[in-house]
């Protein structure tokens, strides 16, 4: 009869422990669930169009237009950074890509960017998220991957 008890104990504590288990695994697994920003934002489409609309501004942008005169007057160049910012936002956002361009202080150095240029910059792309419908979440993590670049970029 004891040995009764004890095993019905046991096989509750068992039950107990398994359920227990299972939630935790449950939570590990909602955890993994979250898609990473790269999704979130829409994938390399999403990205390639918010890219393309950034440029645009960019180039509209009387504040800090100046600074890419060159680069808009030859189409490689202009093709190679519009490539380069994709990837690297597809990579900083956790999608499948690699950055292959320059370091940020390479390729910024002796340009004079200032913080005043460089906040146009960001405003540039803030309406560039925005005309695309990136909600604020999305848009404020975006912004604190490329925020930090910022003391490799500014000269002043
Ligand atoms: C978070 C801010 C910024 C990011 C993420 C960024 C990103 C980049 C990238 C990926 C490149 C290409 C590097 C390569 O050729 O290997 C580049 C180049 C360049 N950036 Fe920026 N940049 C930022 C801010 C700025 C600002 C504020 C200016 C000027 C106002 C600027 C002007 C340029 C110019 C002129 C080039 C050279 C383009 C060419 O090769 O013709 N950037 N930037």
């Amino acid at each position: 009869m004891k040995k009764n008890v004890l095993r019905s104990i046991s096989a509750m504590l068992m039950i107990s422990v398994c359920t227990a288990m299972i939630g935790c695994s449950d939570d590990d697994e909602k955890k993994e669930e979250t898609p990473t920003l790269y999704t979130r934002l829409g994938g390399i489409d999403a990205i390639s169009t918010v890219v393309d609309d950034f440029l645009t501004n960019v180039v509209a942008d009387t504040e800090i237009n100046d600074k890419f005169e060159a680069t808009v007057a030859d189409s490689y160049r202009t093709q190679l950074l519009r490539a380069n910012l994709i990837d690297q936002i597809c990579a900083g956002a956790g999608g499948p890509c690699s950055y292959k361009g320059k370091s940020m202080k390479e390729a910024h150095a002796g340009m004079g960017i200032s913080t005043v240029e460089f906040n146009a910059l960001v405003g540039d792309l803030v309406k560039a998220l925005d005309k695309n419908s990136v909600p604020t979440a999305e848009k404020n993590e975006l912004l604190a991957v490329l925020g930090p670049m910022k003391a490799d970029i500014v000269e002043d």
